[in-house]
């Protein structure tokens, strides 16, 4: 008689697995091998260009996939142009900043791809890789990424503001926001560590170097030359929107530990970077990347690599999209199929 429960534990939970979504144990590293062996050359080759054309393209691309990842997983859905019909993830709030450099860059590996192996390589794939050997490329650490990712059949604006953070979102809040995906503290802090190659629009920083209190134009946590210098930089930046500072103004092109030494120096941007740098869940994790270059690099390679295969589809979840900004059913304007 005792058996039973455990027999039928077994039974149900068998069924259970059988009907679990494949999960990001079915991607590998050699996905292409057979059939797109180009894949990494054409890759390297996209992204090597456009780099140093744009220099600004790494950041852009890199803020490009974290928020595609953190919504609803690492599947191309903020690639999605919007049309007349249908509102995509891209015309979110947040998501206006996002460069053109950062989609462009993902169009050219993805046409390029489709000359060497039609309908092969999905969009969400390449924006991983192109993530990966963006960071190399400025100095970052290497990380291995697993291929086999199908895109999105949906890109849902309303998913998205409530998966990322902004700066202004009070710090337990941006951790609970991480954690609810699985990240930890540490991971967090290693994460944004990010901010050490951009820009960042005045307007994301604005309530820090203007009318900060009754007693201080500016937050007095920041350096009082670094402010006078933003506060000069952005005097117009309501009317010249487009004014943008460096979020690590001492190497700003430069995958490096200089963001976390900032944080400590009063030259944090962003007031949630700042905040990274008092609280204390965050602040030893801040202390300890300012000093170690060595560990920021390994936790930040081992947390984005975790980032990208979070929520992956694979199989019949998803599709290999022809063109990476439009789902593979969109019939256009005209109510016909558009070819490349
Ligand atoms: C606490 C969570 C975070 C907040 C509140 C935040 C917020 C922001 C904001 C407001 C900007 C400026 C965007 C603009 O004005 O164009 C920015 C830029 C950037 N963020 Fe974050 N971010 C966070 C975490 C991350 C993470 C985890 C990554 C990547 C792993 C990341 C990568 C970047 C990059 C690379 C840029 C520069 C983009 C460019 O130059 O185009 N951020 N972030």
């Amino acid at each position: 008689m005792r058996k039973l429960p455990s027999l039928m534990f077994l039974f149900f939970h068998g069924i259970f697995l059988a009907f679990l979504p494949f999960t990001y144990s079915n991607l590998t590293l050699d996905y292409y091998k057979q059939t797109c062996p180009q894949f990494p050359q054409i890759m390297q080759q996209v992204i090597t260009d456009k780099q140093l054309d744009f220099p600004t393209t790494a950041a852009g691309v890199l803020r490009l996939f974290f928020h595609d990842c953190m919504v609803d997983g690492c599947d191309a859905s903020n690639l999605i142009t919007s049309t007349a019909f249908h509102k995509a993830e891209r015309d979110a709030d947040i998501n206006l900043s996002l460069p053109g450099d950062a989609f462009d860059v993902i169009s050219r590996a993805k046409t390029a791809l489709e000359l060497q192996c039609p309908g092969v390589v999905s969009c969400s794939d390449i924006l991983a890789m192109a993530t990966r050997n963006l960071v190399v490329m400025v100095g970052g650490p290497y990380f291995n990424v697993l291929l086999g990712r199908k895109d999105s059949l949906v890109s849902d604006p309303s998913r998205v503001a409530e998966n990322l953070a902004t700066p202004s979102l009070p710090l337990s809040k941006i951790i609970s926001l991480f954690g609810l995906k699985g990240f930890s503290v540490k991971e967090m802090v290693a994460l944004v560590g990010a901010h050490t190659i951009g820009f960042s629009h005045c307007k994301e920083f604005a309530n820090r170097i203007f009318n900060f209190s009754e007693s201080s134009q500016y937050d007095p946590a920041l350096n009082p030359e670094y402010a006078n210098r933003l506060r000069k930089l952005c005097a117009n930046y309501t009317e010249m929107t487009e004014m943008s500072a460096y979020n690590d103004v001492m190497t700003p092109g430069k995958f490096d530990n200089m963001y976390y030494r900032n944080l400590k120096n009063g030259l944090a941007l962003l007031q949630s970077d700042q905040a990274m740098a008092v609280d204390k869940r965050t602040k030893p994790y801040v202390d300890w990347y300012a000093a170690n270059q060595t560990a920021f690099f390994q936790d930040f390679a081992g947390a984005l690599e975790k980032v990208s295969v979070y929520n992956v589809k694979t199989g019949r979840e998803g599709e290999v999209r022809q063109r990476c900004h439009e789902f593979n059913n969109y019939k256009g304007p005209s109510g016909r199929r558009s070819h490349i």
